[in-house]
C-alpha cells in the first residue's frame, strides 16, 4: 500500500530481486493517481491497482475494498510503505499481525504525522525509524526492527528525513522476513 514516492516500494522490490528475501509482490495499491509509486510499479511491471480514497463516502468503505482485494490476491501479508491515511479496525482485524506499518520515529516517541518535525521540534540527538505490526492503537502495535540515525547540528527536515529513509530501505525486508516468521 502506498500513497506517494514509493521508495519504500521500490527498496523490498529491489531486495526481492537480489534475493536478500525470498518473496513476491501479488499487488501494490496506491489511493493517489499517478503517485511515484505507482509509477514505480509501471516501470518494474508489478501489478497495481487504484482505490482513490476520494471515491469512497467512509475510511471503513475503503477499507473493506482493500480486504476483498487483498483477498482476491491471496496475500499473505500487507506493508503500509508510506500510506498516507488512517486505516480502520476494518482492515486490521482482517490481516491481524499481517499488516507492517513503517514509521519515521523511534517509537514509542513521536507517534502520528511529521515523526521527523517532531523529533526536530524536540530536540532529541538521535532519531530513526520504525516498523511495526499495526494494531488498533496508532503506531503502537508490536515493533518488528528499529534503525537510529544522529540529528546533525546542520540537519533540516529535508535532510534528517533523507538519512531516515535510507534507514528504512534498508531494515524494510529485515522487517518483513521478521513479520513472516510469525506466520508460519
Ligand atoms: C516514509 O518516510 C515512511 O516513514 C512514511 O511514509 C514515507 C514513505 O516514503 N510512513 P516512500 O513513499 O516510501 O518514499
Amino acid at each position: 500500500m502506498a500513497s506517494g514516492n514509493g521508495s519504500n516500494f521500490e527498496a523490498l522490490v529491489s531486495a526481492i530481486w537480489n534475493r536478500r528475501i525470498h518473496a513476491e509482490i501479488a499487488l501494490l495499491v496506491v489511493n493517489n493517481p499517478g503517485c511515484g509509486a505507482q509509477q514505480r510499479a509501471d516501470r518494474l511491471g508489478i501489478p497495481w491497482q487504484l482505490l482513490n480514497h476520494r471515491d469512497y463516502d467512509s475510511r471503513t468503505d475503503l477499507d473493506r475494498d482493500l480486504v476483498e482485494r487483498f483477498r482476491a490476491a491471496d496475500v499473505e501479508g500487507i506493508v503500509m510503505a508510506g500510506w498516507m491515511r488512517i486505516v480502520t479496525s476494518e482492515l486490521i482485524r482482517a490481516f491481524p499481525d499481517r499488516l507492517i506499518n513503517i514509521h519515521p520515529s523511534l517509537l514509542p516517541s513521536f507517534r502520528g504525522l511529521d515523526g521527523v518535525g517532531q523529533a526536530l521540534r524536540a530536540g532529541v540527538r538521535i532519531a530513526g525509524c520504525t516498523i511495526h505490526l499495526v494494531t488498533e492503537d496508532l503506531d503502537a502495535g508490536p515493533i518488528l526492527i528499529q534503525a537510529a540515525v544522529p540529528v546533525l547540528e546542520t540537519d533540516d527536515h529535508n535532510s534528517l528525513s533523507q538519512r531516515i529513509h535510507q534507514q528504512e530501505h534498508h531494515i524494510l525486508p529485515i522487517a518483513l522476513m521478521l513479520a513472516a516468521q510469525r506466520w508460519r
